[in-house]
Formats: C-alpha cells, sequence, structure tokens
C-alpha cells in the first residue's frame, strides 16, 4: 500500500459514499487509475462496494487508520517510523530481518500473520481484527539487560491502555494479560544483531480485540476483549494509546528502572498470594523483586524467578 492508497482509504473512511470522479481528482490521476486501486485494496481484504451514481462506500469501517498513526508518529519525540503490512510471516521477524534498514524506535504492524511467533517456541493463533506489531529498540550493550524488566513494563503500560478504555484486564507475570481469566495479550521480546557495542531488542505485541470468539483449540485458555465485553474498540486508539503511555514513561523506565512502577504491577500481578507452576514445579508467590522478578516460596527456601513458563493453581 503506498501513499495514494491510503489517501483513498481516509476518504472512504470519512465519507458514506465517495465518487470515482472525486478521488480522481482528489489525487491528481485518471478514473481508471482509481478502479484499479480499488480493487487492489479489496484484494487485500477492504470491504468496499460500489453503487451507480453514489460511488464507493467502505462497508466495514474496523480499518487501521494508517494516516492517524502516521500523523502521530510524525509528532512524537521516540517513534520514528510506522510501517503498515497487510500480511508478513511475523512483525518480530520482519523487524530482525530488516533492522539494519530501519531506524531504532520503528513500529511494524501487520494485519495478519502467517506466522505468527509466541513465547516458548509456540505459534501465535492470528485472529481477525486484531493488534500484531512489533517495536524496535536499538541499545547499546550493556542495556540488553534490561529485556526482562522492560518486557514486564509493556505489559503494564499495555495493562494501563486497556483499563482507560474500560477493561478489567490483570497481568499474568510475566507479561501477559488476563480478562476473566483467559489471556488476551501476549508479548514476545527478542533480542538480535549485536553489532560492535550495539544489540537490539524487538518487543512484540498481539492482542485479540475485535474478533467474536477464538477457535476451539485454544478457547480454554484465551479469550477476546470483543467475547468479553460485547463491544468493538477502535483498534487505531489502542495502538495509538499504547504508543504514547510507553513513549510517556519510557524515561521514567530509564531513569528508575522497574521499581519506579512496581507497586501498579503488583496491584494489577494474579500471580501474587497463589500456588503457582514454574516450568512444572509447584510454588507459592510471595512477591515481585525490585526487577521483576518472582519471589517465591518453595519447601520453606525462598527462590527468585527471573525467566520461565508460570501456571497459576486457582
Ligand atoms: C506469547 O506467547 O504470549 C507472546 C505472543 C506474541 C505475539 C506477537 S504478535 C506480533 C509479534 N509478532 C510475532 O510473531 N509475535 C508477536
Amino acid at each position: 500500500m503506498d501513499e495514494k492508497d491510503i489517501c483513498i482509504l481516509k476518504k472512504l473512511y470519512e465519507n458514506e459514499y465517495i465518487s470515482g470522479e472525486e478521488l480522481a481528482s482528489l489525487l491528481h490521476v485518471s478514473r481508471m487509475a482509481i478502479n484499479k486501486r480499488i480493487k487492489s485494496l479489496r484484494a487485500l481484504g477492504y470491504r468496499i462496494e460500489s453503487a451507480k451514481k453514489k460511488g464507493y462506500m467502505l462497508v466495514d469501517k474496523d480499518v487501521i487508520r494508517i494516516w492517524e498513526i502516521e500523523g502521530y508518529i510524525q509528532s512524537s519525540n521516540l517513534f520514528k517510523e510506522f510501517i503498515y503490512l497487510n500480511e508478513v510471516d511475523s512483525t518480530n521477524a520482519y523487524v530482525k530481518q530488516n533492522q539494519q534498514y530501519l531506524p531504532n524506535a520503528t513500529v511494524v504492524y501487520a494485519e495478519r500473520q502467517t506466522q505468527g511467533r509466541g513465547r516458548f517456541s509456540r505459534s501465535w493463533v492470528d485472529l481477525d481484527k486484531g493488534i500484531k506489531m512489533s517495536i524496535l529498540l536499538k541499545l547499546l550493550l550493556l542495556d540488553l539487560e534490561k529485556i526482562v524488566p522492560l518486557t514486564l513494563f509493556t505489559g503494564l503500560v499495555i495493562n494501563r491502555v486497556l483499563r482507560k478504555h474500560g477493561v478489567e484486564s490483570f497481568i499474568k507475570w510475566s507479561n501477559d494479560i488476563y480478562l476473566n481469566g483467559k489471556k488476551v495479550c501476549g508479548i514476545l521480546s527478542e533480542l538480535s544483531g549485536e553489532v560492535e557495542g550495539f544489540g537490539s531488542i524487538i518487543i512484540g505485541i498481539g492482542i485479540n480485540v475485535n474478533a467474536k470468539s477464538v477457535p476451539e483449540e485454544i478457547k480454554d485458555i484465551a479469550t477476546t476483549l470483543k467475547a468479553e465485553t460485547l463491544h468493538d474498540f477502535d483498534r487505531t486508539r489502542l495502538i495509538i494509546d499504547i504508543l504514547k503511555e510507553f513513549e510517556r514513561e519510557l524515561s521514567n523506565f530509564e531513569k528508575y528502572g522497574f521499581s519506579y512502577f512496581r507497586d501498579e504491577y503488583k496491584s494489577f500481578c494474579i500471580n501474587l498470594g497463589k500456588e503457582i507452576l514454574v516450568n512444572g514445579e509447584r510454588m507459592f508467590c510471595k512477591d515481585i523483586g525490585k526487577n521483576g522478578e518472582l519471589v517465591c516460596e518453595k519447601d520453606g527456601k525462598i527462590v527468585e524467578i527471573s525467566s520461565g513458563e508460570v501456571t497459576i493453581r486457582f
């Protein structure tokens, strides 16, 4: 999709109907060229109908308003570039492959992932009308030890934004977002490309937003915002709010580390005070440490866990 396609989409979004002539004159192209572009937008999945004498209509308006996100990125002091893809294998993989050409603080968004990646080498089930995006941060190697707390920080930011949007979400350590006991969001942070003292962290965010339901095979563990609240969410607003909040709080994270956010994290963390399984071992979750580690009790001894898979025994 190029700038002209985005402009057509914007006009379709803003109007009930818009004629081919009007679009052609707005874009300084022929009526035929508009026809061709509408066809290719349809092929990408946009539901555009045409009616005689009225013109084109965007039937399903649950689309990402790329122009609004680009507008925000231009005004941002942190984010430098926004890349919108209709389909990709995985946004994390895309960033990894292209990172040498991408500026620090690039955001890559995809409407569909064919090989979405989850943590622990799992796959991330691709749901319609969700949010799948990756943030690239180029850092000094020295900073790379911040990867775990940075991922926790990202989870906290998303939980905050979801709550602002009226969702009663919680955090499951380390960075899953839960709603009504099921997962609605996962984060996969990957380290990559250490060249001459520099490396990068790719923070991949997947949120199940407006799909009516999830496939049978994950229905006991995962859900969507819409399935739980019975209404649609403005995905563009969610994306911008997440990026804004991330930008706003990143300086506090850099200055004070995770401990600045620890109390808030703890107040939404559903592991605390529960019996949990860490990589299959039974423990009692007592606290969240200064750097976001899970503080547990096992056979009367305190154990600190900084990575691993945690299951809660309710
Ligand atoms: C998890 O297992 O909980 C993490 C899931 C992360 C999914 C997101 S979707 C966007 C980004 N690209 C990927 O391939 N994975 C992450």
